[in-house]
């Protein structure tokens, strides 16, 4: 098959993209298709008519390449690409929106308010902050609506830290939201469909991923993100049923959102070790040597080119 490769991109994760894209094409070399790598630009849509691709794989982190516009495009244009449709992936990448829909199918995620720019400017929500800090309680963290960087994220530890938080969350997006802290740890559950009988598939699983910080940073919480500094466990060490709910939960998360392929599904173990709380869905996961999802497909005794030709399976 005719491949193009989707990387790179305009999103703070571009570097990141790079890498995985790099990835991807060798994989697809090896696994004797014809690649053609696309760096994502204002030239896109003629790149993509120029190369006439049989399927695109999207390796693009972030904005545009997560959110469901490059999935819009491909659509239009008629070429079928890896990974979630165009509606998953909107509902994915943009977390007030993926949490509204857990917490009405009732699966757990942290309590949480969310704002526009305009609640602040026009409708005076800042007045609204004392009995959202009152419910939520301390520390709150604050974080952009749409995901692609961990570095929008703070902890607000007291009402004053709450403005800044905020102002900060902002500069990333429109519109933020104030949620419950979850002390405890950090687990991820990728999701990747398996071949079944009759051509079906069904999404399956991988063993759950914790990342554990090297040091106690709990306020200095960015840095925990800094290489080196993280020390990635998988299979986690939990407890059997601890580690099959967090399972069911990322599996009911992938099919309410409509994920299709693969997608990685992050979560918070509490201190008490037995509740679990959905943060996020993450519809294009990192495909890097030190990503996740390639990790959990490793420990599932998956090698990275066959995860990718089951992704392109998937399509
Ligand atoms: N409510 C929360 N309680 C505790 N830690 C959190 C919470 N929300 C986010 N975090 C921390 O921030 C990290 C990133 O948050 P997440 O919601 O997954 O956003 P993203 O990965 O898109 O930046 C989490 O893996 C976790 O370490
Ligand atoms: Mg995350």
């Amino acid at each position: 098959m005719k491949v193009a490769v989707l990387k790179g991109g305009r999103s703070l994760e571009r570097q990141v993209s790079l890498r995985s894209g790099a990835r991807v094409q060798d994989a697809l070399e090896r696994l004797g298709h014809s690649v053609v790598p696309i760096d994502v630009g204002s030239d896109l849509v003629d790149q993509l008519a120029a190369a006439a691709p049989d399927v695109a794989f999207i390796a693009l982190h972030g904005r545009d390449g997560e959110d469901g516009t490059v999935q819009e495009l491909l659509e239009a244009m008629g070429i079928p690409y890896t990974g979630s449709g165009v509606s998953a992936c909107i509902r994915a990448a943009d977390k007030v929106l993926a949490k509204h829909a857990m917490r009405d199918r009732g699966i757990p995620t942290p309590d949480f308010y969310s704002f526009s720019e305009t609640a602040f400017e026009a409708l005076g929500a800042a007045q609204a902050l004392p009995a959202i800090e009152d419910r939520l309680e301390f520390p709150i963290v604050v974080k952009p609506a749409t995901q692609g960087s961990a570095l929008g994220i703070k902890f607000a530890r007291t009402p004053a830290d709450v403005p800044q938080a905020l102002v900060a969350a902002f500069s990333y997006d429109r519109k933020v939201l104030l949620e419950r802290h979850v002390a405890g740890r950090d687990l991820a559950v990728s999701i990747l469909e398996e071949d079944r009988e009759e051509g079906s598939r069904r999404p399956r699983a991988l063993p759950v991923v914790e990342a554990v910080p090297q040091q106690e940073d709990f306020y200095d919480f960015e840095s925990r993100y800094e290489i080196g500094r993280t020390r990635f466990v998988c299979p986690a060490e939990l407890d059997e049923p601890v580690a099959v709910r967090a399972s069911e939960l990322a599996l009911e998360v992938y099919s309410l959102l409509g994920c299709r392929g693969f997608a990685r599904v992050d979560l918070m173990l509490d201190s008490s070790g037995e509740g679990l709380y959905v943060l996020e869905a993450d519809t294009t996961p990192g495909l890097t040597e030190t990503s996740l999802l390639p990790q959990a497909a490793d420990a599932a005794g998956i090698g990275f080119d066959e995860l990718i030709e089951r992704v392109l399976a998937a399509v």
